[in-house]
């Protein structure tokens, strides 16, 4: 794991930023993973802003996105798909019919959407970069603790931590799915590179047991230790709880020294 500390927010969006541009500007059918929750829309928004400069087309990008949730239609302003328009794809060049989200509408069979999606990944080729975001519980997409680490495309049950963490963001009258559709876990590690942003004190102890271990299923999370390319980018909040942050900075400054020299090598 390569553990990053920024001192704020904004520079972990704008880092994210820049990693996902260098993707996307090297390689010539680019396929992203996408994610959503409050942590990301700092990270759209830069990309936005990179894409209106003129510096930045989504033009021949993909997208899968980590996770949907089930028996809400997509143009309801909670859903997935929504979030994703609202807070990226209206405002880029992406091509709407290459972006996908793991949806399964009422009446169909959720195990046979989970393989469709698997299946559509394959085709383009894998995800090159996949964003990710944290739980407090250390849930990945919408896999909750004790997720098998093996996990595949499926349905996911939430949590009662998650459905209260989440219901910040519906009205108090609006319907809050409990279901999801969500990458699994070996799908997420099949990604060749995977970028978790983590901001704020409430992600702290979730971050701790992603980096520190042990692996477990109790914190999806840390599974991301088996990842050859997991880049973890956190402010200082959510770095508290880390015992080595000198240890991170000073690593992280080597980094930078061997980029410098022999430049950035990424291997999508
Ligand atoms: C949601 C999403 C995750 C996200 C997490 C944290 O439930 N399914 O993909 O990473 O919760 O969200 P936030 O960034 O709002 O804290």
């Amino acid at each position: 794991m390569q553990v990053i500390i920024f001192d704020d927010a904004q520079q972990v969006a704008e880092n994210a930023a820049e990693w996902v541009a260098e993707l996307v500007n090297k390689k010539s059918a680019p396929v992203l993973g996408l994610a959503t929750g409050s942590t990301p829309i700092s990270l759209y928004q830069q990309l936005v802003n990179k894409h209106q400069l003129g510096q930045l087309s989504f033009k021949n990008t993909t997208s899968f996105n980590l996770d949907e949730y089930l028996g809400i239609a997509a143009d309801n302003a909670q859903s997935y798909r929504h979030f994703m328009n609202e807070n990226l794809f209206d405002h880029v060049d992406i091509d709407k019919t290459k972006t996908f989200l793991p949806t399964c509408n009422q009446g169909e069979n959720p195990r046979e959407q989970g393989l469709a999606y698997e299946e559509k990944i394959k085709q383009a080729n894998g995800v090159d970069l996949q964003i990710l975001g944290i739980g407090a519980n250390g849930h990945i997409g919408f896999n909750e603790p004790t997720s098998s680490l093996a996990s595949r495309t499926r349905i996911k049950t939430l949590t009662q931590q998650t459905l209260t963490d989440n219901s910040r963001l519906f009205d108090e009258h609006e319907f809050q799915p409990t279901l999801a559709m969500t990458m699994g876990i070996a799908t997420i590690l099949d990604a060749r590179y995977v970028l978790l942003m983590a901001t704020g004190a409430n992600k702290a102890q979730a971050v701790k047991d992603m980096v520190a271990g042990p692996l477990s299923a109790m914190c999806p999370a840390s599974a991301l230790q088996m990842h050859e390319n997991a880049i973890i980018l956190l402010d200082k909040a959510a770095a508290s709880e880390l015992e080595d942050q000198d240890y991170y900075q000073w690593a992280n400054n080597q980094n930078i020294k061997i980029n410098q020299e022999f430049g950035l090598y990424h291997n999508y």
